[in-house]
């Protein structure tokens, strides 16, 4: 959450409010991201493949990765998939809001 705060405040969004985000942890997501999207999406801003289809869209992301050969490994790297899920859409809603 405190991470992406500081990214809104690094774009001068500076936004008071939590988005809302179905459940998901924004913060969370953001780290996830790092770890296991930005490698071929790059920064999320960038919209590199579409990302941010994902805003706000845990089943978009879920079906996406069962479908694109590219990200079927995050079927397996995901112990569960549904929470990442959720928190990764979050956390791209809060980078769409700011585009
Ligand atoms: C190994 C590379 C790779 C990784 C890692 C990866 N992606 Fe992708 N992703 C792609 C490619 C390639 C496409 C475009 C597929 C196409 O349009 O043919 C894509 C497309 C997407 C789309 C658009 C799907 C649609 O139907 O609109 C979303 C959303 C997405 N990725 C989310 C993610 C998220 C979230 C992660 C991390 C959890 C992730 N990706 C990790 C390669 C990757």
């Amino acid at each position: 959450m405190f991470v992406a705060r500081l990214a809104c405040a690094l774009l001068l969004a500076a936004a008071g409010t939590s988005p809302a985000s179905g459940g998901g942890n924004p913060g969370n997501g953001q780290s996830l991201y790092q770890t296991w999207c930005s490698g071929c999406h790059g920064s999320a801003s960038n919209n590199l493949s579409s990302v941010l289809n994902g805003a706000n869209n845990s089943s978009l992301l879920l079906s996406a990765w069962a479908t694109y050969s590219p990200m079927q490994f995050l079927q397996t790297a995901f112990p569960s998939e549904t929470q990442p899920a959720a928190d990764v859409a979050a956390y791209l809603g809060t980078v769409a809001s700011r585009t």
